[in-house]
Protein backbone atom coordinates (compact mmCIF):
# COMPACT_ATOMS: atom_id res chain seq x y z
CA UNK A 1 0.00 0.00 0.00
CA UNK A 2 0.99 3.51 -0.79
CA UNK A 3 -0.13 6.90 0.34
CA UNK A 4 -0.27 9.72 -1.28
CA UNK A 5 -1.75 13.54 -0.96
CA UNK A 6 -3.97 15.25 -3.03
CA UNK A 7 -5.62 19.04 -3.19
CA UNK A 8 -8.92 19.63 -4.51
CA UNK A 9 -7.78 23.06 -5.68
CA UNK A 10 -10.03 26.44 -5.29
CA UNK A 11 -11.98 26.78 -8.82
CA UNK A 12 -13.18 23.04 -8.33
CA UNK A 13 -14.54 23.98 -4.99
CA UNK A 14 -16.17 27.10 -6.18
CA UNK A 15 -17.43 25.28 -8.84
CA UNK A 16 -18.85 22.40 -6.68
CA UNK A 17 -17.26 20.02 -7.80
CA UNK A 18 -15.79 18.06 -5.00
CA UNK A 19 -18.76 15.43 -5.19
CA UNK A 20 -17.55 14.59 -8.50
CA UNK A 21 -14.22 14.66 -8.01
CA UNK A 22 -14.55 12.67 -4.72
CA UNK A 23 -16.66 9.81 -6.80
CA UNK A 24 -14.22 9.34 -8.85
CA UNK A 25 -11.42 8.62 -6.90
CA UNK A 26 -13.83 6.12 -5.12
CA UNK A 27 -14.48 4.15 -8.63
CA UNK A 28 -10.25 4.06 -8.63
CA UNK A 29 -10.50 2.15 -5.38
CA UNK A 30 -8.50 4.66 -2.92
CA UNK A 31 -9.21 4.96 0.28
CA UNK A 32 -9.86 8.04 1.88
CA UNK A 33 -7.16 8.13 5.17
CA UNK A 34 -7.74 12.05 6.05
CA UNK A 35 -9.67 14.65 4.28
CA UNK A 36 -10.84 18.14 5.45
CA UNK A 37 -11.67 21.60 3.74
CA UNK A 38 -9.31 24.21 4.77
CA UNK A 39 -8.35 28.05 3.60
CA UNK A 40 -4.83 28.46 3.31
CA UNK A 41 -2.90 31.51 4.42
CA UNK A 42 -0.43 33.31 2.33
CA UNK A 43 2.57 31.05 4.52
CA UNK A 44 0.70 27.84 4.28
CA UNK A 45 0.55 27.81 0.44
CA UNK A 46 4.25 29.68 -0.14
CA UNK A 47 5.49 27.00 2.50
CA UNK A 48 3.37 23.92 0.76
CA UNK A 49 5.21 25.33 -2.60
CA UNK A 50 8.05 25.97 -1.79
CA UNK A 51 9.96 23.90 -4.26
CA UNK A 52 8.65 26.33 -6.99
CA UNK A 53 10.01 29.60 -5.34
CA UNK A 54 12.10 30.51 -8.16
CA UNK A 55 9.75 29.64 -10.81
CA UNK A 56 7.97 32.74 -12.52
CA UNK A 57 4.45 31.08 -11.77
CA UNK A 58 4.95 30.84 -7.88
CA UNK A 59 3.63 34.37 -6.68
CA UNK A 60 0.27 33.65 -8.51
CA UNK A 61 0.25 30.31 -7.48
CA UNK A 62 -0.15 31.25 -4.29
CA UNK A 63 -2.22 33.97 -4.39
CA UNK A 64 -4.46 31.23 -6.25
CA UNK A 65 -4.07 28.51 -3.52
CA UNK A 66 -5.56 31.11 -1.30
CA UNK A 67 -8.63 32.55 -3.36
CA UNK A 68 -10.62 30.16 -1.45
CA UNK A 69 -10.89 26.91 0.46
CA UNK A 70 -9.86 23.85 -0.72
CA UNK A 71 -10.13 20.15 0.37
CA UNK A 72 -6.55 18.16 1.49
CA UNK A 73 -6.78 14.46 1.44
CA UNK A 74 -4.25 11.79 1.82
CA UNK A 75 -4.94 8.70 -0.22
CA UNK A 76 -4.09 5.19 0.13
CA UNK A 77 -4.05 2.48 -2.50
CA UNK A 78 -1.56 0.04 -4.01
CA UNK A 79 0.59 2.57 -6.68
CA UNK A 80 -1.60 5.35 -4.93
CA UNK A 81 1.24 8.30 -6.12
CA UNK A 82 1.09 6.83 -9.96
CA UNK A 83 -2.72 6.28 -10.04
CA UNK A 84 -3.55 9.75 -8.85
CA UNK A 85 -1.63 11.44 -11.07
CA UNK A 86 -2.74 9.07 -13.93
CA UNK A 87 -6.53 10.55 -12.28
CA UNK A 88 -5.79 13.54 -12.60
CA UNK A 89 -4.34 14.25 -15.78
CA UNK A 90 -1.57 16.18 -17.11
CA UNK A 91 -0.75 19.60 -15.04
CA UNK A 92 -1.80 21.79 -18.44
CA UNK A 93 -5.59 20.29 -19.06
CA UNK A 94 -5.28 21.26 -22.31
CA UNK A 95 -2.98 18.30 -22.73
CA UNK A 96 -4.92 16.18 -20.14
CA UNK A 97 -6.54 12.69 -21.66
CA UNK A 98 -9.60 12.15 -22.03
CA UNK A 99 -11.44 10.75 -18.93
CA UNK A 100 -9.01 12.52 -17.15
CA UNK A 101 -10.03 15.06 -13.89
CA UNK A 102 -7.93 18.11 -15.25
CA UNK A 103 -9.77 17.07 -18.61
CA UNK A 104 -13.05 17.08 -17.29
CA UNK A 105 -13.00 20.21 -14.83
CA UNK A 106 -9.60 22.27 -15.09
CA UNK A 107 -9.98 25.41 -17.00
CA UNK A 108 -6.00 26.32 -17.77
CA UNK A 109 -2.68 25.55 -15.73
CA UNK A 110 -3.27 27.63 -13.18
CA UNK A 111 -6.62 26.84 -12.40
CA UNK A 112 -6.28 23.43 -12.81
CA UNK A 113 -8.67 21.48 -9.97
CA UNK A 114 -6.41 19.10 -8.28
CA UNK A 115 -2.82 18.57 -6.84
CA UNK A 116 -0.96 15.37 -6.13
CA UNK A 117 2.27 14.46 -4.95
CA UNK A 118 5.02 13.50 -7.55
CA UNK A 119 6.61 10.92 -5.21
CA UNK A 120 6.57 8.94 -2.88
CA UNK A 121 9.15 11.21 -0.78
CA UNK A 122 7.37 14.21 -1.54
CA UNK A 123 3.66 12.22 -0.36
CA UNK A 124 4.82 11.73 2.84
CA UNK A 125 6.04 15.70 3.25
CA UNK A 126 2.72 16.98 1.78
CA UNK A 127 0.71 14.16 4.22
CA UNK A 128 2.65 15.35 6.94
CA UNK A 129 2.45 19.58 6.17
CA UNK A 130 -1.42 18.87 6.60
CA UNK A 131 -2.35 16.07 8.53
CA UNK A 132 -0.65 14.96 12.12
CA UNK A 133 -0.59 11.62 13.05
CA UNK A 134 -3.62 11.51 14.99
CA UNK A 135 -5.42 13.01 12.04
CA UNK A 136 -4.84 9.66 9.85
CA UNK A 137 -7.87 8.09 10.75
CA UNK A 138 -8.49 5.94 8.37
CA UNK A 139 -5.62 3.63 7.70
P1 LIG B 1 0.38 21.50 -9.06
O1 LIG B 1 0.39 20.05 -9.35
O2 LIG B 1 -0.44 21.97 -7.92
O3 LIG B 1 1.91 21.98 -8.79
C1 LIG B 1 2.33 23.30 -9.02
C2 LIG B 1 1.32 24.10 -9.77
O4 LIG B 1 1.82 25.27 -10.41
C3 LIG B 1 0.75 23.28 -10.89
O5 LIG B 1 -0.09 22.27 -10.36
C4 LIG B 1 0.05 24.35 -11.72
O6 LIG B 1 -1.28 24.61 -11.29
C5 LIG B 1 0.89 25.61 -11.45
N1 LIG B 1 1.63 26.06 -12.64
C6 LIG B 1 1.46 27.24 -13.26
N2 LIG B 1 2.30 27.34 -14.32
C7 LIG B 1 3.02 26.21 -14.36
C8 LIG B 1 4.04 25.70 -15.24
N3 LIG B 1 4.50 26.41 -16.26
N4 LIG B 1 4.54 24.48 -14.98
C9 LIG B 1 4.10 23.73 -13.92
N5 LIG B 1 3.13 24.16 -13.08
C10 LIG B 1 2.59 25.38 -13.29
Amino acid sequence: MEMTFGIIKPDAVKKGNIGAILNRINEKGFKVVAMKMIQMSASDAGGFYEVHKERPFYNDLVEFMISGPVVVMALEKNDAVKGWRDLMGATNPKEAAEGTIRKDFAESIDANAVHGSDSLENAAIEVSYFFSKTELVNQ
